[in-house]
C-alpha cells in the first residue's frame, strides 16, 4: 500500500483493463480478486465499467477492501458533462462510490474544458463521492497550469511508463508536488496494442537485459520490469487476460533489484513513447488512432 497526499491508502499493483475483452472482464476481475488483487483500473473508454462490476460482485471481496479506479472520457469535460458521465459510471459499475477517478487525458487545445472537467471532480470529492483524484498523461506544463486554476492537488499521475520511456524528468517533478506516479504500459504493452510501424515490433520483455536478470533472479521477464517499477515507487497496474500471467505478475514481492540491477534497467530509456503525444492529444488525434488500429496499420 502506498499513502497519497490526502491520505488515503492505494494499493501499489493492480489490474489494467484495457483491450480486456468485454466477454473476458468479468471472469479476469473475478479471478484477479480472488487471488489477491485489490486495485482494478478500467475507464469509460474502455467499454467494460460494468463487466468490471459484474467481476466485483461475483467475487464476493468486500467493497472496503478493494480500490476501484475509473477514469473520464475527454469527450465528457466541462463541468456538467463530467457530473453526468460519473453518474453514468458509478451506475455501470454497480458501485455508490469510487476510490479514485481521473482525467484521462489533458486537452491542450481546450484547456478551460480541462479545468472544468477537473472542478467537477473536485465537488465530487468534496461530497465524498470519490475518495481520491487525479489526473493521467499530464505533462509537467499542464499540471502547474491545473493546480495553479484549481484547489485539490492531484493524488497521482498515471502515464505511460516503462524501462525503454522512464519519464525521469516527470518523475522528479511529480516528487515535489506530492503527486504519486502510475504507470501505465508498465511491460511495454502499447508497443503490442498499438504498434507504430508493426514491420519493427518493440518487445521489451525480450531485451538482453531484462532476459539476464530475470535469468539471474529466476524470475519472468515481466516480474523483473513490474519490481523494477515498485522500487522505483511508482504504482503499477499491469494488464492480463491470461490467469497464470495474472498470478505470476503480482508476484513480485518476495525479491529486491540491487543497485547496479536498477541502473542497468534505468539505462535502458530511450526516450521511446509507444502512446500518443499528450501535448496532441484530442478527440480528432484519438479519432485517428482508432481509425489506425480498424485498418490495422
Ligand atoms: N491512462 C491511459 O491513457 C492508459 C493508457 C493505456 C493503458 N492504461 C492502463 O494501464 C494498463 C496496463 O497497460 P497496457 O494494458 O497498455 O500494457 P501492459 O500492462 O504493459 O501490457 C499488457 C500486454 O502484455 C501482455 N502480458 C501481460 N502479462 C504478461 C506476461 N507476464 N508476460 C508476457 N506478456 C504479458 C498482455 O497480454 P495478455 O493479456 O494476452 O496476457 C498484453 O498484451 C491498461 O490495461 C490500462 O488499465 C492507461
Amino acid at each position: 500500500m502506498v499513502k497519497l497526499n490526502n491520505g488515503v491508502e492505494m494499493p501499489v499493483f493492480g489490474v489494467g483493463c484495457f483491450a480486456l475483452p468485454t466477454i473476458q472482464t468479468a471472469d479476469v476481475i473475478d479471478f484477479a480478486l480472488r487471488n489477491g488483487y485489490r486495485l482494478i483500473d478500467t475507464a469509460k473508454n474502455y467499454g467494460n465499467e460494468k463487466e468490471v462490476g459484474e467481476g466485483i460482485v461475483r467475487s464476493g471481496v468486500k467493497r472496503s477492501e478493494l480500490f476501484v479506479t475509473t477514469k473520464l472520457w475527454i469527450e465528457d469535460f466541462g463541468y456538467d458533462e463530467a457530473m453526468r458521465a460519473f453518474d453514468r459510471s458509478l451506475q455501470a459499475l454497480g458501485l455508490d462510490y469510487l476510490d479514485l477517478y481521473l482525467l484521462h487525458w489533458p486537452v491542450p487545445t481546450d484547456f478551460k474544458k480541462t479545468l472544468a472537467a477537473y472542478k467537477a471532480l473536485e465537488k465530487l470529492y468534496a461530497d465524498k463521492r470519490i475518495r481520491a483524484i487525479g489526473v493521467s498523461n499530464f505533462q509537467p506544463a499542464h499540471l502547474r497550469q491545473l493546480m495553479d486554476n484549481t484547489d485539490v492537488v492531484p493524488v497521482l499521475n498515471q502515464v505511460e511508463l516503462h524501462p525503454y520511456f522512464s519519464q525521469q524528468a516527470l518523475r522528479q517533478a511529480h516528487d515535489r508536488y506530492g503527486i504519486k506516479t502510475e504507470s501505465w504500459s508498465p511491460i511495454g504493452g502499447v508497443f503490442v496494442t498499438l504498434p507504430k510501424d508493426p514491420t519493427r515490433p518493440v518487445r521489451l520483455l525480450e531485451d538482453p537485459v531484462v532476459v539476464g536478470l530475470a535469468q539471474k533472479h529466476r524470475k519472468s521477464a515481466a516480474q523483473i520490469v513490474l519490481r523494477w517499477h515498485t522500487q522505483h515507487g511508482c504504482i503499477v497496474i499491469p494488464k492480463s487476460q491470461h490467469y497464470e500471467r495474472l498470478l505470476s505478475n503480482i508476484d513480485i514481492f518476495d525479491f529486491t533489484l540491487g543497485a547496479d540491477e536498477m541502473a542497468a534497467l534505468d539505462g535502458l530509456d530511450r526516450d521511446l513513447r509507444g502512446g500518443p503525444d499528450p501535448e496532441l492529444f484530442d478527440v480528432p488525434a484519438f479519432r485517428a488512432i482508432v481509425e489506425r488500429r480498424r485498418a490495422g496499420v
